[in-house]
C-alpha cells in the first residue's frame, strides 16, 4: 500500500514511472528509488541534484508519512516515521477487510481449474491446477472480481470406449459378482487398462461410437460412471478443502453443439478439408493446424474447447477467461487461443496459467515404484500421516481424534504451501520432510506460528485489542522488531495486488513466510504477557492480534486452513 503510494507520489514528480526498491540494508531506509539517477544521466545533470530537486517537490505531501534523504549518488531514501507506522497499525487493527480491495469491482473472471476426468482416478497434475485455481480464485474474489470457479470436467472421448468394452467383459453384467452400485473409479480405471491391452482396438471405437450416437444402454453406463466418478472427485475436494465450484461444465456438455460449430467454420471457409479430417490452419501464427474433426468423423479435445469457449463467453461475458493447466499442455492452449484470435471471438482477455510438474525426492517426475502415475489419494495419505507423527511428538498428551483433526490440516497446508510458494511454471519437489518442517519455510511452520500468536492472546485474557487499545498505546510501540512487524503489515495488500497480476501466488506465501519469521523474532525478544506497563502490553497484544489475523487471512486465501493449536 505505502509502497505503492510511494510509487504514485515519486513517478509523478519525476515525471514518469519510478521503480521503489527495498534497500538491503536497513540504513539505507525503508524504501529507495533510483530515479533520479536514471533521469540524472538522461539530461546530463548532476545525480544530487535532481535528487534534491524531486525531495523538494515530495516531501511537503510526505511530511507525515517519512523521512527523506537525498544521496549525492542520486538516491532516495525512505525512512517511515514512527508515527505513521503506529497510525497504520491503528488503521488496520480496526480494518476486518484488510488486504482486499474493490479494484475489480464490475469486472469478472473465470477461473478454470482442476478439470479431472472422470472414470480416472484423480493424479498429481490435477492436485497442482486444483491448488493454484483454487487459490487463484480466493485471491480475484479478494480483489472484488466477479470471479467464476469453472470445472471442466474430461467426461468425453473415445477413452471411454474402452472403459465400455472392459466393463462389458469384466464387470458386474459378465458375472463379475459386483453390484453396478458399487462400481468405482478404481475398476473403471482396471477395465480401461485391461482393455487396452487385451481387446482389439475396434472394440473400444466401437462403444464409443454407440455412446456418441446415443445408444441407450451406452448412455446409461456412462451416465453411472460420471456420477460416481463425480461422487469420488467431490469427496476429495472436501478433503483438500477446496472453495465450491460454481460451474461443473464439462467436454460432454459440448458434444452436441460441435457438428453445428463445425457447419459455422466451414460456411466461413476457415476450416479445411485434409485427408478426409478437418482442420484449421494456423500457419500464420506459426503453430502446427488444429485438428478439428478426424477422418473417422470423431471431434477432438480441441473442438471440444472451442465450443466451450464460446459458451464461456457468451454466458458470462467474462473480462478475463483463465485457465489454470498442465505446461504438457501449452501448445494446445496456444492452438486454442490463436482460433479464438482467429475467428475474432476472444473478447475476453485469454490466459493459460500453466504449471509444472511434481518431482519425487529422487529429482524425477514422482511417480509409483512401478513407474506409474501417482493417485491423489496416495498422496494425501502419506502427507497426513507424516503430519500425524509431527503433531503426536509435539503434543503427546492429545487423543487419537485431535491427533487426526490436527494432522489433516497440518498435512494438507503443507502440500499447498510447498506448491505454491514456489513459482508455478517450475517443476516443483516433494521433499515430505521440509513440507513438514516446523521451522522451515513450509505450511506447517505458518500455522504453528499462527497458533503460537493466538495462545498468547488466549493467555492475555484480553480478547478484544481492538475496544481497550488506542492509538495513544500504539506510541509505545518502539522496538525495532515491533517497527518491523508493523512496517511488514504494511505490504500485504501488495502482495495479494501482485498475485493478481502475475497469476502466481508466491508473492503472498513468501509475504507470510516473511511476517512469521519476523512475529517469531518479536515472541522471542519480546515479553508481552508479564509487561508490567499495562499500556504497553495492550499495546503489544493487539499488534499480536492484527499480525494473527493477517497471517489467518493470507493463509485462508490460499486455501490453508489455521488451527488454535498445532
Ligand atoms: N481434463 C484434462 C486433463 O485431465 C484437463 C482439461 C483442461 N482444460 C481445458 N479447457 N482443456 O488433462
Amino acid at each position: 500500500m505505502i509502497r505503492r503510494k510511494l510509487q504514485e507520489i515519486v513517478s509523478k514528480a519525476a515525471g514518469r514511472t519510478a521503480d521503489i526498491l527495498m534497500p538491503p540494508d536497513a540504513k539505507l531506509g525503508d524504501y529507495s528509488t533510483n530515479i533520479a539517477f536514471v533521469l540524472a544521466k538522461e539530461q546530463g545533470k548532476k545525480p544530487a541534484e535532481v535528487a534534491e530537486q524531486i525531495k523538494s517537490q515530495i516531501e511537503p505531501g510526505l511530511a507525515d508519512t517519512c523521512d527523506i534523504k537525498a544521496l549525492s549518488n542520486g538516491y532516495l531514501n525512505f525512512f517511515l516515521k514512527p508515527g505513521f507506522l503506529q497510525n497504520q497499525l491503528s488503521e488496520i487493527s480496526k480494518d476486518d477487510r484488510y488486504g482486499q480491495s474493490d479494484e475489480g469491482k464490475g469486472k469478472t473472471i473465470i477461473v478454470e481449474y482442476s478439470s479431472p476426468n472422470i472414470a480416472k482416478p484423480m493424479h498429481i497434475g490435477h492436485l497442482r491446477s486444483t491448488i493454484i485455481g483454487d487459490a487463484l480464485a480466493n485471491i480475484y474474489e479478494a480483489l472484488g472480481y466477479k470471479t467464476i470457479r469453472w470445472n471442466y470436467i474430461g467426461d468425453w472421448g473415445t477413452q471411454f470406449g474402452k472403459v465400455l468394452a472392459g466393463y462389458k467383459k469384466w464387470g458386474p453384467s459378465a458375472g463379475s459378482g459386483q453390484a453396478l452400485e458399487d462400481v468405482t473409479m478404481a475398476d473403471m480405471l482396471d477395465w480401461y487398462v485391461r482393455a487396452g491391452k487385451d481387446l482389439p482396438e475396434e472394440e473400444g471405437q466401437k462403444e464409443f461410437k454407440k455412446l456418441e450416437e446415443g445408444d441407450a444402454e451406452n448412455k446409461e453406463l456412462w451416465k453411472k460412471f460420471r456420477d460416481v466418478s463425480l461422487r469420488e472427485i467431490k469427496t476429495t475436494y472436501q478433503i483438500l478443502e477446496i472453495h465450491d465450484f460454481d460451474v461443473y461444465k464439462g467436454e460432454s456438455d459440448y458434444d452436441p453443439q460441435l457438428g453445428s460449430l463445425i457447419e459455422e467454420l466451414e460456411r466461413a471457409g476457415k476450416i479445411k478439408e485434409s485427408e478426409g479430417a478437418l482442420i484449421f490452419d494456423l500457419d500464420k501464427y506459426n503453430l502446427p493446424l488444429g485438428l478439428l474433426r478426424k477422418s473417422d468423423r470423431a471431434t477432438l479435445y480441441l473442438t471440444r474447447d472451442l465450443a466451450s469457449m464460446k459458451d464461456r463467453l457468451k454466458e458470462y461475458n467474462p473480462d478475463t477467461l483463465m485457465y489454470v493447466v498442465a505446461n504438457q499442455q501449452a501448445l494446445h492452449f496456444e492452438q486454442l487461443f490463436a482460433i479464438a484470435h482467429d475467428l475474432k471471438i476472444n473478447t475476453a482477455y485469454l490466459v493459460h496459467v500453466k504449471f509444472g510438474m511434481v518431482l519425487g525426492e529422487d529429482g524425477k517426475k514422482l511417480a509409483t515404484r512401478e513407474g506409474k502415475v501417482v493417485p491423489l489419494q496416495d498422496v494425501i495419505e502419506k502427507i497426513t500421516a507424516l503430519a500425524g507423527t509431527v503433531v503426536k511428538q509435539k503434543n503427546p498428551e492429545l487423543d487419537e481424534r485431535q491427533v487426526h483433526d490436527i494432522s489433516h490440516v497440518v498435512g494438507i497446508g503443507a502440500l499447498k504451501y510447498n506448491d505454491l510458494k514456489q513459482h508455478p511454471y517450475s517443476d516443483i519437489a516433494f521433499d515430505w520432510k521440509a513440507m513438514l518442517d516446523l521451522s522451515g519455510n513450509s505450511g506447517p511452520y505458518l500455522q504453528y506460528t499462527y497458533s503460537r500468536l493466538v495462545s498468547i492472546l488466549k493467555k492475555s485474557e484480553i480478547l478484544n485489542t481492538k475496544s481497550e487499545t488506542n492509538p495513544e498505546n500504539l506510541k509505545l510501540l518502539t522496538e525495532p522488531t515491533e517497527r518491523a512487524l508493523m512496517k511488514q503489515l504494511l505490504d500485504f495488500p501488495d502482495a495479494i495486488a501482485k498475485c493478481a497480476e502475475f497469476y502466481t501466488l508466491n508473492a503472498l506465501a513468501l509475504y507470510l513466510y516473511d511476517l512469521s519469521a519476523t512475529a517469531n523474532q518479536f515472541y522471542e525478544l519480546v515479553h508481552v504477557l508479564d509487561d508490567d506497563n499495562a499500556a504497553r502490553k495492550v499495546a503489544r497484544l493487539t499488534l499480536i492480534s492484527t499480525v494473527a489475523r493477517t497471517l489467518k487471512q493470507g493463509l485462508n486465501l490460499l486455501g490453508i486452513q489455521t488451527l488454535e493449536r498445532i
